[in-house]
């Protein structure tokens, strides 16, 4: 069965986030174009005598290490798939910002199917990998294929799209988390009573991507969730202030949030604008991320 395999895996921000009304099934149809930033989890796992959890890491304590885990959840689905008793240790380093908007939940889960699936040499295509992955949540497959893509449906259905360039961001992040159904039910309660427009992908954002000009995409970002965000935190106006004033060319919130996000004209402009929000006491710390970044990658196997 062979010895441990280490899966890196990168955070996401949404460059766009357009969200429909409420479905029957309670999801939104969405159309969420995805960018991988370089922030990272490593996720290893190793054969064990049961199915077990640890994290590492300054957030550590916030993450669940039981069942509910994405990454115990993403063993136990691959090995129900196989017939494979899904019996290993998975430990999670972690430094994308838990709860935050970024998918650090999802990126675990990403990762640890995939490094399950290499630890068991399943011989898994790519196709059932990715629906492995959209069964476990909405972000989970963008996590597995990184690099940029727009997501429809309730944002499993990927399209990669193409990156012209390299694009530098701040991302501050905020004390404590918001639960993105939390922010799914603001959003409804906001919008009830009005009607709200079928998500569509923004051609001038896509464009910008594909040309890599980084003032264009800081014209066209744009979140849906992001009033619905602000009304449930609204200190992160402050933090959204903060960055603008000290050179930013745009800031949003990053998904769900709580986590704001803020485009930079390039590598320096990026460390002056973490500098200035570290120092505005509106945010715990600021990270400065450089995208597009790749998907899941395995980078150690033992044998
Ligand atoms: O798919 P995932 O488990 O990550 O979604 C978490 C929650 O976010 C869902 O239970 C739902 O409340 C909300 N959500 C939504 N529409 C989406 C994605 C997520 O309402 N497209």
């Amino acid at each position: 069965m062979g010895g441990p395999v280490t899966v890196r895996v990168p955070a996401k921000v949404n460059v766009q986030l357009a969200v429909g009304g409420a479905r029957p099934d309670g999801f939104h149809d969405l159309a969420n174009v995805f960018l991988a930033v370089g922030l990272y989890d490593e996720v290893t796992v190793t054969p064990s005598d049961s199915l077990r959890i640890t994290c590492s890491g300054p957030d550590a304590a916030q993450v669940p290490l039981d069942a509910t885990n994405l990454a115990a959840r993403a063993a136990i689905a691959l090995g129900a798939r196989y017939g494979i008793a899904p019996d290993v240790h998975i430990h999670i380093a972690k430094d994308i910002p838990v709860a935050g908007g970024m998918a650090g939940g999802s990126a675990d889960g990403a990762a640890a199917l995939l490094a399950c699936d290499a630890l068991w040499g399943t011989g898994a295509s790519r196709t059932e990998l990715l629906a492995l992955c959209a069964e476990l949540g909405s972000d989970v497959p963008f996590s597995l294929v990184g690099g940029a893509a727009l997501g429809t449906g309730r944002g499993e259905y990927l399209t990669a799209l193409d990156v012209g360039g390299d694009f530098h961001w701040v991302f501050a992040v905020a004390d404590g988390g918001l639960s993105t159904p939390a922010v799914y039910a603001e959003f409804d309660r906001l919008t009830e009573g009005t009607a709200v427009p079928d998500p569509v992908a923004s051609t001038a954002l896509l464009d910008a991507l594909r040309t890599g000009d980084a003032t264009a995409l800081a014209g066209a970002v744009t979140n849906d969730l992001q009033p619905a965000a602000l009304s449930l935190r609204p200190s992160l106006a402050e933090t959204l202030a903060a960055g603008t004033a000290a050179g930013a060319l745009a800031g949003l919130v990053s998904g769900s949030g709580p986590t704001t996000a803020f485009l930079t004209k390039g590598a320096d402009s990026a460390e002056t604008v973490a500098t200035a929000l570290r120092e505005s006491g509106t945010c715990r710390t600021a990270r400065v991320a450089g995208a597009p970044a790749a998907g899941a990658t395995v980078l150690a196997r033992g044998v």
